[in-house]
């Protein structure tokens, strides 16, 4: 199926050029030079929240819009976002009251989600579980598992067409539950989990317009009953898995939930069984869907842009020469790093950070009361034309060539930055870097002739609802 601008929230279209133009600027929506009131922006945002942006958004530094009762304030430059998610962290801790509706039910008290005192002891008995150090030891299983994809896709003929946003939900889900369940139950449960969880999603939208228009948070939603169902389903196989782990807790092979498991506070004391489940859970959502987007789009865009893709395999061929990258070959592939760092920047998985005000403080010398909604736009920022050259041009090499001109950390903030930020940042590089490393080596993807591709975000920005390719193997 084609994504059609129509679904992308406004049906004229913005920007792209074809794999012939010297500079390749891939697909973005409409922006405005004179914006449309308000009300229709919120109709366009629950369909698409990158249509609704006019071209002042991209470039401005603090903006801010009262909605209705509620305050919206754009941070879209380093100094103003470090001063929110950095130093005013304690402030702007907490999640906006849309992200905490769509995943509360979910994740209950876990990390993703929670804040003050509750955030802080769960991100220090989380964060070492899968911090970077712990990546050596998550990547056999996450090699493994894609080169099994290899396989796969290797007993496909030339030309065979593939959904590649569905194959890549599919390796990084495997991927995610083989870490967190360790190799065997992620095998036996990953269907399961999975269902669960796009069941759940399904239901949910990240726009949840009543809190958007500042109406009380006690006012009931209506998709409460609906959720209900999917969400035990979830608990339950959860529950399970926990069940059998403890039953077998074998072979001392890393995984997750043995870290949860064994996990202690600082009074020595264990997480209960309902803190493993939301947070086995947090770890599910935040680390599949997001990899799986960053690897479709790197398809896409590699498509697009021959340049690119010759310099990724002439990498490619000249550092493995043909054979599987081991983990420790991670630091010596540049420019497949870069192909990932420009298709986050372009198409940033979560393309929108927003925080609720727990008190009154103020931004870049302007007040921000207590309610406000303050805002990261990943979206806007990275495509800020002060901050980047050619903001919206593919064009890896930049993030290799000293002279490109780049902002500082606060400037490009694909995993957020501050106290909150991704937890999973090196887990997710390496397993996106892997994938694309030992894909790319033995296989080019082509866009399906006529398909038509458009950035869509609910709840993570994706190529729509699938992207048809064709499969042809690399004969090096
Ligand atoms: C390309 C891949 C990924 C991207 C772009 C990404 C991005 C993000 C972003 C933007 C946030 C903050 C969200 C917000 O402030 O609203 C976040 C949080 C988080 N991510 Fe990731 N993520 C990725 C992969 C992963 C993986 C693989 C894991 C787990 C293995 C993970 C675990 C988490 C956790 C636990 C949090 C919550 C941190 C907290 O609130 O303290 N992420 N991620």
């Amino acid at each position: 199926m084609t994504v059609s601008a129509q679904n992308s929230g406004d049906t004229r279209k913005g920007g792209a050029t074809t794999a012939k133009a010297k500079d390749f600027v891939p697909p973005y929506p409409f922006r405005y030079e004179k914006m449309p009131p308000v009300w229709s922006l919120i109709g366009m945002a629950k369909r698409n929240f990158l249509s609704i942006w006019g071209v002042d958004d991209f470039q401005g530094r603090l903006r801010s819009k009262k909605i209705f009762t509620r305050e919206l304030v754009i941070c879209n430059r380093p100094d103003v976002v470090r001063e929110a998610f950095q130093t005013n962290h304690e402030v702007l801790q907490r999640k906006s009251p849309q992200m905490r509706h769509a995943l509360q039910p979910l994740l209950g008290d876990g990390l993703f989600i929670s804040d003050t005192e509750t955030w802080a002891r769960r991100r220090k008995v989380v964060a070492p579980i899968i911090h970077g150090s712990r990546v050596r030891g998550f990547a056999p299983i996450m090699i493994e598992t894609i080169e099994e994809k290899r396989a796969d896709w290797a007993t496909q003929g030339e030309g065979v067409e593939v959904d590649a946003l569905a194959d890549m939900a599919h390796l990084t889900a495997e991927i995610i539950c083989r870490t967190i369940f360790g190799r065997q139950l992620g095998k036996d449960y990953a269907a399961e989990v999975v269902q669960g969880f796009s069941d759940y999603q399904r239901h949910i939208d990240q726009i949840d317009i009543l809190s958007l228009l500042g109406l009380p948070e006690w006012l009931p939603r209506f998709r409460g009953r609906a959720i209900k169902k999917p969400v035990e389903r979830i608990m339950t196989v959860l529950d399970k898995i926990i069940a059998s782990y403890e039953a077998q807790k074998e072979n001392g092979e890393a995984s997750v939930i043995g870290g949860l498991l064994d996990a202690r506070d600082e009074n020595g004391e264990p997480l209960s069984r309902d803190a493993i489940i939301s947070e086995a859970a947090v770890i599910f959502m935040a680390g599949h869907e997001t990899t799986a987007n960053t690897l479709a789009w790197a398809w896409f865009l590699l498509s697009q842009c021959d340049k690119s893709r010759a310099k990724l395999q002439a990498e490619l061929d000249t550092v493995l020469a043909g054979r599987s990258p081991t983990f420790q070959d991670v630091p010596n592939l540049p420019y497949t790093k870069a192909v990932i760092e420009e298709t986050l920047r372009l198409y940033p998985p979560v393309p929108i950070l927003a925080r609720e005000a727990m008190a009154d403080t103020s931004i870049g010398g302007k007040s921000v009361p207590k309610g406000s909604l303050v805002m990261v736009v990943p979206w806007l920022m990275h495509r800020n034309p002060v901050l980047w050259s050619k903001p919206d041009v593919f064009y890896p090499g930049r993030f290799l060539d000293p002279k490109s001109k780049k902002p500082n950390k606060y400037g490009y903030v694909p995993f957020s930055i501050g106290p909150r930020i991704c937890a999973g940042l090196q887990f997710g590089m390496t397993e996106a870097i892997l994938s694309l490393a030992i894909l790319a080596q033995d296989f080019e993807l082509k866009l399906k002739e006529g398909t038509d591709v458009q950035p869509v975000a609910r709840l993570t920005l994706r190529p729509g609802e699938n992207l048809p390719m064709t499969l042809h193997p690399r004969h090096r």
